[in-house]
């Protein structure tokens, strides 16, 4: 595709069949909205901004995709397929232009090469591919002349029993000329069929004979998600397709029914995944680590060789070896080094934990900076935060810092190297190096202060 060419997306649909207030688009498929699919097939393709023509829900699109390169055009109110194309009109500058339904995800980049080089053959001014699916859902059929070519597409509403029958069925994604004689014919669409709307299709019996319609083998790279059903089953499809690769690439799944990915995460070999383990956003795992069961891991960096079981990692790195887990929590900005071990009801927030350290049982780790080999005891916490202020304060904890149990940290403060804070103080003085704080009551003993009770 060496011409330049513009993609416009159209996700201005109702989506109806959802049945849901959200707009269809923002519909999840493998932690990711519908539209990232077509935004994403986009940006493989070309380095120009794709058009995206919105309408019910337009905001919330519009934010959702806020930092994705995309021009966003209004449609207004959506009267149907051709009408969402004639919207992007304006937009338009290349002299030909992919149609691409927002509601269609695992396009892949080789379907619309393979349109592109009929077309551009056959210089057609539009042209169309088909899937064969049967039994067949409530899409276009394509009816094709004798010599072969495609003469009209009717829609399902639409359709006789006999036109019901055919199996080639359009898939909704287009290439078209820009050109005046496509927007003559587009202006010429009229809402004359049981849904009122301006059917793109309708262009295939304008531009006879110069359309081209080109068969993809493979169907379910083309199905649309009109309901939640079909929802359901891309989401098994997609997630079934990332797992082969994964283990096609060395990876085991103990149960590749069980294992949630996004198409962004990243699996190294010889990783072990258990059941219940979600791997959402840019998850990258290196090799050699053992990854849940029940975890749920987005945006996090886990590093060769470390574990992460039954524990929640958000936008959080893990070093090398290290073990997080079970019942873990690490939130953005959790750095956790090499070798060291949280787990046990621990929460890491924004903070670095050194290598080789360890917060075992009941912890709050805030904003803290722990250095190597520092332990914190049970039930410690920093206390980063003082009501009334909007700051969150820094915790400093020296290398191989003794933290007892039930401490509370008031931060900003500072614990030296190697010093000890002793169990259930609460510290609100730097501790230097070396030393031992104690802020805690002294222990009060009375003899004989409770009298036995009488039988
Ligand atoms: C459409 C095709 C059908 C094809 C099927 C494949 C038409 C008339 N029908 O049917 O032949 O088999 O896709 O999946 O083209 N949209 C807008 N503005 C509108 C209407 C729709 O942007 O005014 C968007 C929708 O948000 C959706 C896409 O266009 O992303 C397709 O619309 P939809 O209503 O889902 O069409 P289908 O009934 O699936
Ligand atoms: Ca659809």
């Amino acid at each position: 595709m060496e011409d330049p060419f513009d993609i416009v997306i159209l996700a201005a649909g109702k989506g109806t069949r959802m049945r849901s207030s959200r707009p269809k688009v923002l519909h999840l498929l493998c932690g990711l909205p519908l539209l990232a699919y077509p935004l994403r097939l986009a940006r493989n393709l070309t380095s120009r901004e794709p058009i995206v023509v919105v309408s019910h829900g337009k905001d919330e699109i519009r934010e959702t995709f806020a930092s994705w390169p995309a021009r966003f055009v209004d449609q207004g109110e959506p009267l149907g397929t051709g009408h969402a194309v004639l919207a992007a009109r304006s937009a338009l500058s290349a002299p030909r232009f992919f149609v691409l339904p927002g509601d269609v995800p695992l396009v892949p980049p080789q379907a619309l090469q393979t349109l592109w080089a009929r077309h551009r053959e056959k210089q057609a001014l539009a042209s169309f591919l088909t899937l064969e699916l049967f039994p067949p859902p409530p899409y276009g059929r394509v009816i094709r002349d004798e010599g072969g070519r495609p003469k009209k597409i009717v829609e399902a509403p639409e359709a006789s029993s006999e036109e019901l029958a055919i199996r080639e069925l359009n898939a909704g994604i287009w290439l078209l000329e820009n050109h005046p004689a496509v927007w003559e014919a587009l202006a010429q669409l009229a809402p004359e069929n049981r849904k009122r709307e301006y059917y793109l299709t309708d262009l295939v019996a304008l531009l006879y004979p110069r359309v081209e319609a080109v068969l993809w083998p493979n169907p379910e790279d083309l199905t649309g998600v009109n309901d939640r059903v079909d929802l359901a089953r891309l989401e098994s499809l997609l997630r079934e397709r990332i797992l082969t690769e994964w283990m096609r690439e060395g990876v085991t799944l103990v149960d590749p029914h069980a294992v949630y990915p996004s198409p962004d995460a990243r699996v190294s070999p010889d990783t072990l995944i258990f059941p219940g383990t979600f791997l959402l956003g840019q998850t990258e795992i290196g090799p050699r680590c053992q990854i849940g069961p029940y975890s749920y891991l987005v945006d996090a960096k886990v590093s060769e060789g470390a574990r992460v079981w039954f524990s929640v990692v958000e936008a959080g790195e893990i070093g090398p070896m290290a073990q997080i887990g079970p019942y873990a929590h690490l939130r953005a900005g959790a750095k956790v080094g090499a070798r060291a071990r949280v787990g046990n009801f621990v929460e890491v927030k924004a903070s670095r934990i050194g290598e080789g350290a360890k917060a075992l049982h009941l912890a709050y780790i805030g904003d803290a900076e722990v250095g190597a080999r520092a332990n914190i005891g049970a039930g410690a916490i920093t206390c980063n935060f003082q009501p009334g202020k909007a700051e969150k304060f820094r915790t400093e904890i020296g290398a191989g810092a003794f933290i007892g149990s039930n401490a509370c940290l008031i931060a900003p403060i500072r614990i030296g190297e190697g010093a000890v804070v002793g169990a259930g103080s609460v510290v609100t003085e730097d501790v230097p190096p070396y030393a031992l704080a104690l802020a805690r009551s002294p222990q009060v003993v009375k003899p004989g202060w409770a009298r036995p009770k009488e039988e």
